[in-house]
């Protein structure tokens, strides 16, 4: 280019050129992402990668350190293993087996994937929970009013909270919204999440206490790390009591 007379404005001028567009690259991916929200990206993920895997981290950390069956117990005393417990997005995750282990027998399972249901149909054939394909967004299609006394959920939730757009808290308490339908009056949700409180708490709880659906009654945090990233993350616990 005529323009650029010396080597040195050469540089410059395409060094600039290229920090635009990785910028504009790396806005456009961020916004993209990996498709988490989408079915066909589940269904795919699942046809492919069958091999069992959960999300952050096992039931046994989470249990240790959020004190789920102490919270179960604590708040269904009288006879807490006969409680009708609905798991939102489940995946292959064991979080259901290791419930059903510890004594809890009514477990239904959702996820939206036929492929991943299919699959923890046959492995769990032996057990009695009941594994589901149905899209969380449409609960109240599928179960009745007043039908459970939990919901728990580890990472399903966040397939929608990760996508960076606006209208995302508006479909997490539409997805709220349905979850209070389903539950039962003294019903509470117990929710794990890579979401920090800062967003749970200004988006979306904040506005469901406003409605009067659901208080937070108590947020905690655990760190993990995998086998394939061994840097420490963050885990947060939302726990919520439906409000009559
Ligand atoms: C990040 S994985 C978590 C899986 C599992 N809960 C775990 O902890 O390993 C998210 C899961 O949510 C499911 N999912 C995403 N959106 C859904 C929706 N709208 N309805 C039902 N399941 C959904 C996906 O198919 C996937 O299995």
């Amino acid at each position: 280019m005529e323009f650029l007379t010396s080597t040195g404005q050469k540089i410059l001028f395409y060094f600039i050129i290229f920090s635009i567009l990785f910028y504009l690259l790396m806005k456009y991916l961020r916004k993209k992402g990996h498709e988490y929200f989408s079915q066909s990206y589940w269904e795919g993920r699942y046809g492919y990668f069958t091999q069992q895997m959960d999300w952050y981290t096992n039931f046994t950390q989470l249990n240790k350190d959020f004190k789920i069956d102490e919270i179960i117990k604590e708040n269904f005393y009288s006879k807490p293993h006969q409680i009708n417990i609905l798991e939102l997005g489940c995946g292959n995750s064991t979080m259901s087996f290791n419930l059903y282990n510890l004594g809890y027998k009514n477990i239904t399972a959702i996820d939206f994937s036929y492929n991943v249901i299919s699959q923890m149909k046959k492995t769990y054939e032996n057990t009695s929970i009941n594994y589901m394909q149905c899209d969380f967004n449409k609960l109240n299609e599928y179960f009745n009013k007043n039908e459970f006394n939990l919901i728990i959920e580890k990472a399903g939730l966040d397939s929608i909270a990760t996508k960076d757009s606006p209208e995302v808290p508006e479909k997490l308490i539409s997805i709220y919204e349905k979850i209070y339908y389903v539950l039962k009056n003294n019903g509470i949700v117990l929710s794990m999440s890579s979401k920090n409180p800062n967003f749970w708490k200004g988006n979306v709880f904040s506005k469901l206490e406003e409605r009067k659906l659901f208080k937070c009654i108590q947020i905690k945090r655990t760190t993990f790390s995998t086998q394939h990233n061994p840097i420490q993350m963050n885990l947060y616990f939302y726990y919520l009591k439906k409000i009559e």
